[in-house]
């Protein structure tokens, strides 16, 4: 079973059957590999290069130990040594290792549509690690499938996404993956950091988190992304604090079963409570985990050219 793809750029161009395929073979290797600490030789002799231009813990670090439980050779290349300093383009730095021989380059990129540019001009496999404040599809993919493994069924299920929404490449990816499922989905966050068309995506928009919160199945909290913000979106840091971090108080309005979600990094005490973050409720621990199963499923469900 192989996805139709070259390349994942968006989870805005992935079909509904393409994420149940990814979301059923995300399943099998967590219980296959990640349960059992087990290897398997799907991608033996291919090579991954994690091309990440912007820091990252989580995604470079799945990436690698995904690609090794596939038996695949992994390559890092630090972008901080590397050519590119010496003002190499990204297209020739791609070819530099498409000519190595590389099956897949994992790029991360300040850069909304740089994937896209790498996926055009190379033949071997592009994926996207997250690109400006365009998508995060990796993400937006775990994200679904730890929803997927606490609810069963995305049929009437309600997520909230809070705060800086206009900014995030992960709040972007939840909602093509969500609403491709027919899923409900509603945003909150200060007017200047949600993005004027999100009703085009049948996406229901709140200021107030008190309103917002109050029967929803899920909560995923964002970081305020203060490297992407070029003007002052926010009165003060402590005005966003007492509106819009997630805290037990703010929770006590919701559901009693909750489920609270946070890709990652988190700021504690900012976006949400140090208490929130280590509460039974959160499952972010748990994306960290299914991260990697997700991510051994793209790497094997990719359609290579060669
Ligand atoms: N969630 C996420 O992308 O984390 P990293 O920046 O650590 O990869």
């Amino acid at each position: 079973m192989l996805l139709n793809h070259k390349d994942l750029l968006s989870i805005e161009h992935l079909s509904k059957d393409d994420l149940y395929t990814i979301l059923k073979i995300t399943k099998h290797f967590k219980d296959t590999s990640i349960k059992s600490f087990k290897k398997n030789d799907l991608l033996y002799g291919k090579t991954v290069a994690n091309l990440f231009c912007e820091p990252s813990t989580r995604t470079k670090t799945s990436f690698e130990i995904a690609a090794k439980k596939l038996s695949a050779d992994v390559v890092n290349i630090d972008v901080n040594t590397s050519s590119i300093l010496k003002g190499e383009s990204l297209i020739d730095t791609g070819k530099t290792l498409e000519a190595m021989n590389i099956n897949y380059i994992v790029v991360r990129h300040f850069f909304s549509g740089a994937p896209d540019i790498l996926a055009k001009n190379l033949n071997i496999s592009i994926i996207n690690a997250g690109d400006g404040s365009h998508e995060h599809p990796t993400q937006g993919l775990l994200d679904l499938y730890t929803i997927y493994e606490k609810k069963k069924s995305f049929k009437g299920l309600k997520i909230l996404l809070i705060g800086d929404i206009l900014h995030s490449r992960v709040a972007k990816s939840n909602i093509w993956a969500l609403k491709k499922m027919d899923a409900n989905v509603s945003v909150v966050g200060p007017p200047t950091l949600i993005p004027k068309n999100i009703v085009d995506l049948n996406v229901k928009v709140y200021y107030d988190l008190f309103e917002a919160i109050k029967d929803v199945d899920v909560v995923n909290v964002l970081r305020i992304q203060f490297e992407r913000q070029k003007e002052n979106l926010l009165p003060s840091i402590e005005e966003y604090i007492e509106f819009y971090q997630l805290t037990k108080k703010k929770l006590n309005t919701a559901k009693s079963d909750v489920l609270i979600m946070h890709p990652g990094p988190v700021n504690r005490n900012i976006e949400i409570s140090s208490d929130v973050v280590d509460s039974p409720s959160a499952l972010i621990n748990e994306q960290v985990t299914n991260g990697i199963a997700v991510r051994m499923a793209v790497l094997s469900l990719l359609k290579q050219k060669y």
